[in-house]
């Protein structure tokens, strides 16, 4: 194998990921050397931001070119790509999906090279330019599992970037994509939510949105400075049932589509209600007061 610093990378796949991490990883002192996509101008529009890059035609020639290629491609697509490459022995083969490990490249592992699965524990949702995507990488959680020198490269890549490289067992790895989803997109969902109130108030999304985003903010940055269990605010912890009896009678009138997630939550907060020091006494009484009917 090349010295680590030797070694050429390619990207199979320019969009929003591939484009950014091709970018951080050049911009970090890495040799990336060549993309392919699908369409030729998204190859193109990540290569000429790349010093060095050339823009190929298939992913055949980038792992003719490359000791290490990543795929890039969205993850439906992953196992195919890497069914029609006739990969080299000892070359690396990796995809950044979250929920699957290094099975999705059974055929190249068959063919004898080191394959690997490396996430980043990042949304690159309303993305503009690669630019951006990079940015976003820098100092994230990369979950990777690897065989052959990818075990030991692969870590090496997520540090340069300054982030921080994670083992997850490969059974783990859809318990651990689960996490992502609820960190990401049900916080999305959960925000949808909240703003929906603020037009069931007659309010546009917009207004709901200045409303929410800043709280939301906030507790975010206490939860990374504080942990989960004492940003947490709110009635439940506070042991005040009568103010969420108040919320399901006004949900139930308003939004009674989201009286089972607003029940659900409210179950899920009671034990750091507990452990905030609320009483079983008026854990017991919130526990009846959502589980009232509807
Ligand atoms: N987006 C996220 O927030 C995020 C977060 C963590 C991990 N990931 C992972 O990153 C990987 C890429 O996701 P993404 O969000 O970057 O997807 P994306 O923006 O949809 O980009 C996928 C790229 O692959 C190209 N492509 C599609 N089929 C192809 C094929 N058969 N051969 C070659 N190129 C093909 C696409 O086509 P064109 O060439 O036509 O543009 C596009 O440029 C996935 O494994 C995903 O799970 C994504």
């Amino acid at each position: 194998m090349a010295r680590a610093e030797d070694v050429a990378i390619g990207f199979v796949g320019a969009g929003v990921l591939g484009s950014g991490l091709a970018l951080a990883l050049s911009a970090a002192g890495w040799r990336v050397t060549a993309i392919a996509s699908r369409t030729y101008a998204s190859a193109e529009g990540a290569a000429r931001l790349i010093e060095g890059c050339s823009v190929l035609e298939s992913a055949q020639q980038v792992a003719d070119a490359c000791d290490l290629v990543f795929l890039t491609t969205p993850d439906s697509a992953i196992s195919e790509v890497a069914g029609t490459v006739n990969w080299a022995r000892d070359q690396g083969v990796t995809h950044c999906c979250g929920a699957a490990s290094t099975e999705l490249l059974a055929s190249a592992e068959d063919a004898g090279a080191a394959v690997g699965a490396m996430h980043p524990f990042q949304t690159f949702a309303a993305i503009d330019v690669p630019g951006q995507a990079a940015d976003r990488l820098q100092g994230v959680t990369f979950a990777i599992s690897a065989t052959g020198w990818l075990e030991e490269f692969l870590p090496t890549l997520a540090q340069s970037l300054g982030g921080q490289a994670i083992e997850i067992p490969a059974e783990m790895r859809p318990l651990y994509h689960a996490s992502a989803v609820l960190s990401c997109g049900y916080l999305s969902t959960l925000l949808d939510a909240a703003v929906g109130l603020w037009t069931s108030m007659g309010f546009t999304e917009d207004d709901g949105v200045r409303a929410a985003v800043p709280l939301a903010r906030a507790t975010i940055d206490a939860i990374e400075r504080q942990g989960p269990a004492s940003a947490v605010t709110g009635p439940v912890v506070r042991g005040d049932a009568d103010t969420l009896a108040a919320h399901l009678e006004l949900l139930a009138r308003h939004a009674a589509h989201l009286l089972p997630l607003y029940r659900q939550l409210t179950e899920s907060s009671l034990h750091l209600a507990r452990a905030k020091g609320i009483e079983e006494r008026q854990l017991d009484q919130m526990r009846r007061t959502i589980g009232g009917s509807d």
